[in-house]
């Protein structure tokens, strides 16, 4: 068991006066590749990461959900008859909205018992690494266990990700909420966001002598306003404009037209939908035919795209990546929803710290903010501790 998941225990004991009934876990994320791709209905490959939301939970024997933190003050009640997107605020959204979707996908909860939940998180809040998805993973499989509902790993994602859309009101897909679920130890999660089909896929980073580097650049983000909604509404126009319901459905090919077709903008976020998902059925293939030595390309090509093209990147993120790669790194991208957020390398562990180093200079001699930099491996989903 690990320190955490024994002092949230702990610390639901002294809140509460008994032990709690359970204690459950998830992680944040770092995806690979496949950018703004999984509303697209393309291909994603993230991982779990050892960074963990850890939720202790007790039953009572009423119908409130009480929901409290290490990290505020703040305790939020809520009768699971008074659940609606509505009544929710602030952080405890990402909580009771889990519970909140269930009733709404029609899940019985007349006879659920209330609970007190505590939450605890390791993931960094506001960096792009799915803190959101990992409270809501960490919530949807404690309720799932407590209230018996039997839902698999992939129907709670679904579940993560409509408290998400709906009840926080953060227009995203589905890659958070399956990373969060479905991540293996040392293993990426290849989701096919059309079919909904997950498989996972060795990365053998350690026998390689391989690390990812997460770079934050501490820029803020923000997806339920801004930028990313932009993206997705310019991924719907082009969609409609060459007459296809998702830009999954085009390939390479289609590009010649999609060009004559669109203006020049839309083209670009066309294109790098369409690059993008072809650049993570390739990382696929080649992690299984050549090692993660071989993807450095691929992890370029996409950051590439995602400053060029999809325009979602901030000066902090392409600066430590060009001085990632510059320094020795295989390949180096932006993760996540962009805006802000971090970026990654993949770095052979003896030369992690040159290149770290090269990357604080660097953005300190262009006067930007200093990045946060530190290490993940591809993880466990999530899972019941206690
Ligand atoms: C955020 C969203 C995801 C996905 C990524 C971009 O992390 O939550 O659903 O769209 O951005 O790939």
């Amino acid at each position: 068991m690990s320190d955490q998941v024994s002092a949230v225990g702990d610390g639901f004991a002294a809140r509460h006066g008994r032990r709690p009934d359970g204690v459950w876990s998830a992680p944040g994320r770092v995806n690979l590749i496949g950018e703004h791709t999984d509303y697209n209905r393309g291909f994603v490959l993230p991982f779990a990461i050892d960074r963990r939301t850890v939720a202790a939970v007790g039953v009572c024997d009423d119908r409130v959900l009480r929901v409290s933190s290490t990290f505020t003050e703040e305790e939020v009640s809520l009768a699971i008859d008074d659940l609606s997107p509505g009544a929710m605020q602030g952080w405890s959204a990402y909580v009771l909205g889990v519970a909140w979707a269930l009733s709404d996908e029609g899940h019985d909860l007349s006879s659920a018992p209330g609970l007190d939940i505590l939450i605890d998180s390791r993931v960094p809040v506001g960096a792009g690494l799915s803190s959101s998805a990992a409270i809501e993973c960490a919530v949807a499989v404690a309720l799932n266990d407590l209230w018996d509902l039997n839902l698999s790993p992939l129907d709670l994602a679904r579940i993560g990700r409509i408290a998400e859309n709906r009840a926080v009101g953060a227009p995203t897909g589905l890659l958070d909420q399956a990373a969060s679920m479905l991540g293996r130890e040392d293993h990426g999660v290849f989701l096919d966001c059309d079919t909904e089909e997950a498989e996972p896929v060795a990365l053998h980073l350690r026998e390689e002598g391989l690390e990812i580097l997460v770079m934050d650049s501490r820029v803020e983000h923000e997806h339920a306003t801004g930028g990313y909604r932009d993206r997705r509404d310019s991924c719907e126009k082009g969609a409609a404009a060459l007459g296809v319901s998702t830009l999954r459905e085009l390939s390479e090919d289609d590009l010649d037209r999609a060009s004559a077709a669109l203006d020049e903008e839309t083209f670009r976020r066309v294109r790098h939908i369409v690059t993008e998902n072809a650049r993570v059925v390739d990382t696929v293939r080649t992690l299984g035919d050549s090692g993660p030595r071989a993807i450095g390309a691929l992890l370029d090509a996409s950051q590439a795209s995602m400053r060029d093209d999809f325009e979602i990147t901030v000066p902090e993120i392409d600066l430590a990546c060009a001085t990632a790669v510059e320094n020795g790194a295989i390949g180096a991208r932006m993760t996540g929803g962009g805006f802000g957020g971090s970026a990654i390398a993949l770095v052979p562990a003896d030369a992690r710290s040159d290149i770290g180093s090269a990357v604080t200079s660097a953005l300190a001699s262009a006067g930007l903010r200093e990045p946060h930099l530190f290490t993940v491996t591809p993880s466990e989903g999530a899972r019941r501790d206690i």
